[in-house]
């Protein structure tokens, strides 16, 4: 392990242990938008992470969710999301996870997902490989979307305009399933471990994926945005999976994109 990958992954196990405190003892919640929730545990976490980065590496560029990092002319980038999965933490729904991910030079190097709720870390590093725990990860096998279990996401901005409940009905008619977890960087992390085959979403944020994008494709799989052109972190919208069941999910999506369904939404009675 580099030593970026083992700072990242101590820090991510501290604020893991603090995210857990504030989990067991329930939060209240405020809104920073419609439906947008933070917590003082969302707080806490990153002033402990950006903390730690700035003495780790005083010199790195840090961007954290809740506004703590800061911007210097650094080829290093740390994105932080101190506590993904907000909505579930704060309604003691144990799917949630503290990421960070680092970019040098407009690549990411390195990525850390910690489930403090499985005691899971994914780790991965640019050209060293993905891992869960220590042990080596690969992508599922599942060569058709018939036989693929997939998630997305319904980011917490915009919900109103957001054309993914027309890609969720799709998919859902036609695969093992479409998961809805809540927690961007683990249905990442899943991705990466074989758990799901493929994942999307429309509206992330930088930090939500930055880790995760890393993990899977470490772990074998494919990134691309959702009509299938080169993904970056400031891409509206993302498409990670297996790599084996991409361009069937590319086709459907194609599809979809231009307004044509293979299976209409039904109208309610
Ligand atoms: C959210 C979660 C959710 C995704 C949203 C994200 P947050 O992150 O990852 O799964 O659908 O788009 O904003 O706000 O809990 O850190
Ligand atoms: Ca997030
Ligand atoms: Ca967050």
């Amino acid at each position: 392990m580099s030593s970026f990958v083992e700072v990242a992954a101590t820090i991510a196990g501290e604020a893991g242990t603090l995210l857990r405190y504030y989990f067991e003892r329930r939060v209240t919640f405020e809104m920073k938008g419609e439906h947008d929730l933070v917590t003082e545990a969302d707080r806490a976490s990153e002033k402990l992470i950006v903390e730690r980065l700035k003495k780790h590496f005083p010199d790195h560029s840090i961007m954290a969710e809740e506004g703590g990092g800061q911007d210097l002319k650094s080829e290093y980038r740390w994105y932080v999301d101190p506590l993904d999965g907000t909505t579930n933490f704060a309604h003691s729904y144990p799917v949630w996870n503290v990421t960070l991910g680092l970019e040098k030079n407009g690549e990411m190097i390195a990525g850390v997902v910690f489930d403090p709720s499985r005691d899971e870390l994914f780790t991965a590093e640019r050209g060293s490989g993905a891992f869960l725990n220590g042990q080596r990860l690969r992508v599922s096998k599942a060569a058709r979307v018939a036989d693929a279990l997939f998630s997305t996401g319904f980011p917490n901005h915009n919900r109103g305009v957001n054309p993914n409940i027309h890609f969720f009905h799709e998919l859902a008619q036609t695969a093992h399933g479409v998961r809805r977890g809540g927690s961007a960087a683990i249905d990442l992390a899943y991705v990466a471990c074989g758990r799901l085959d493929g994942f999307w979403e429309i509206g992330l944020s930088p930090w939500d994926m930055a880790a995760g994008v890393i993990l899977v494709e470490e772990a074998g799989g494919t990134v691309s945005d959702m009509r299938g052109e080169k993904h970056g972190l400031r891409s509206p919208h993302l498409l990670t999976d297996n790599a084996l069941v991409h361009t069937e999910l590319l086709e459907v999506f194609k599809d979809l994109w231009a307004g044509k369904t293979l299976h209409p939404q039904p109208p309610i009675l």
